[in-house]
């Protein structure tokens, strides 16, 4: 099949390229002619495990390309997925802008038949609104657009899709390769029974064994993503608030996670407490959702909830470091070990790190910091995080070895689960720091072995 990605960011990218990798004729495009660059010279402009040996090996076989070019990318694909950013308004809500201009984009240059598909977490709704946008441009060119039937020859018609993504950082191209689910969402129309069709056929190579394909009208699917995100980010804070009262009753939240996942109707996927939840899906999804409940005159309560949990649950790390060096950290100095809002990524975005790094910085703390991938993006983030006190930015450095982090600091504050950090060297640890103590955002060992080493230990939620 011919499939155009508009949008060449992180949803575009992984699922353009794994389209291209099941057989299909893929063009990605974007307006940013930097990136289109990037991409045609052999780079990739987002750390993704796996992609670069994808997007390599599927252009070299010419069924991958990447351009600027609106009109050749529109003509190219008789599927257009539409995979640009819904970065949140000032409200919180999510802001349709780009959204919008790709759907005029492509009413401006559309002949014959296509389907639409929006890949993009939108709200409920927006469907309509991208059917609206190409139907207007169809006009203006003087076509009169039926969405009930798709025409013969050139004369443009259309069908507006949903099939969210559900790829999360770090795994995408897997999760791409193995989905779960396939959420897909139809007009009822004759233009949309077209496109259940052609979606069948595209994604039939993941359905061999059993279909795992949903299809259901397209405001279901809208609002498929939003509930998954939200329901999934509520598991985190809920288990975020148990940990804290866990300590306080003298009870361990690891524990009480096996106690409660091996029931199957709770199950022990997204159980583990920590330092919050950040990244660009959850804390956006849910202001969203939120912002759509206030909109229909339908509080969500329990999400209101969940972000405010959330938003304390960074700091209860920095809380216990208080709690043990008192309310100036003046003179303390600290190693902080993963800086990425999680393993297997170098997106800051939400990112725990940051609220920590500037709750101890801006009690006088000095911080060296370690992370496998992401410290570059890290620097620029904390430089805008302290643009209106520049001068605490001189507070934090920054090491290559994880190790090299640890030298003579008063303690090691965790705040990402990266698998390099699971079994370290202990005596190593112990060495290089002035004291054998240990603050871990994200329970990555057990007290009991931390105090066998003589390791002062705070994890979250843990029977200390
Ligand atoms: C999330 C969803 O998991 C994907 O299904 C979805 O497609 C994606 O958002 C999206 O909307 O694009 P992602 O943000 O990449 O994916 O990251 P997750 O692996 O879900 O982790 C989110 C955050 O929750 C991280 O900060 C992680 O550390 C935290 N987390 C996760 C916990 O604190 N505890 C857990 O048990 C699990």
């Amino acid at each position: 099949m011919n499939i155009t990605l508009i949008g060449s960011g992180y949803v575009g990218l992984v699922t353009g390229t794994c389209f291209a990798e099941l057989g299909n004729q893929v063009v990605c495009l974007d307006v940013d002619k930097r990136k289109i660059d990037l991409l045609n010279s052999g780079g990739v402009p987002i750390y993704e495990p796996g992609l670069q040996e994808l997007i390599a090996r599927n252009a070299a076989a010419g069924r991958l390309r990447f351009t600027t070019d609106v009109q050749d990318a529109v003509a190219h694909g008789d599927v257009l997925f539409i995979a640009v950013g819904t970065p949140p308004d000032e409200d919180g809500s999510a802001d349709l802008k780009h959204v919008l201009a790709v759907a005029r984009d492509i009413g401006r240059w559309m002949q014959g038949f296509k389907i639409v598909v929006n890949k993009s977490t939108v709200p409920v709704g927006t469907a309509d609104k991208v059917a609206q946008a190409i139907s207007a441009e169809l006009e203006a060119r003087g076509h009169s657009p039926n969405q009930a039937g798709p025409q013969d020859g050139n004369i443009p018609s259309f069908a507006v899709v949903s099939n969210p993504e559900f790829l999360k950082e770090g795994a995408a191209v897997e999760d791409f390769m193995r989905p779960d689910r396939i959420v897909i969402g139809v007009p009822g129309s004759e233009a949309g029974n077209r496109a259940r069709e052609a979606m069948r056929v595209l994604y039939a190579p993941f359905n061999r064994n059993h279909d795992r394909t949903y299809f259901m009208d397209v405001r279901s699917a809208e609002f498929t993503k939003y509930a998954a995100n939200s329901m999934l980010a509520s598991r985190i804070s809920f288990m975020n608030e148990l940990a804290n009262l866990a300590e306080q009753v003298g009870a361990d939240i690891e524990m009480v996670r096996h106690g409660i996942g091996s029931d199957p109707r709770i199950g022990f996927n997204f159980l583990y407490a920590g330092v919050g939840f950040g990244g660009s899906c959850f804390p956006k999804d849910i202001q969203a959702l939120i912002k759509i409940g206030q909109e229909h005159n339908s509080r969500l309560r329990i999400l209101e909830a969940v972000n405010e949990v959330n938003d304390r649950q960074k700091l209860v790390l920095t809380d216990k470091i208080i709690r043990r060096f008192g309310d100036s950290l003046k003179g303390r100095h600290f190693a902080l070990w993963g800086l990425a809002f999680k393993p297997n990524t170098d997106d800051m975005r939400e990112a725990p790190s940051r609220a920590i790094i500037k709750a101890l910085v801006e009690r006088g703390a000095t911080i060296c910091a370690y992370d496998p991938i992401a410290t570059e993006v890290a620097k620029q983030c904390l430089a805008q995080d302290f643009a209106a006190a520049p001068e605490l930015l001189k507070a934090i450095t920054y090491s290559d070895s994880h190790f090299e982090a640890l030298n003579s600091a008063d303690a090691l504050v965790i705040v990402t689960d990266w698998k390099s950090f699971k079994s370290p060297d202990f005596s190593e640890v112990k060495a290089r720091l002035s004291e054998p103590l240990l603050f871990d955002g994200r329970n990555l060992y057990e007290p009991e072995a931390m105090a066998e080493l003589g390791i002062e230990y705070y994890g979250i939620g843990r029977s200390n």
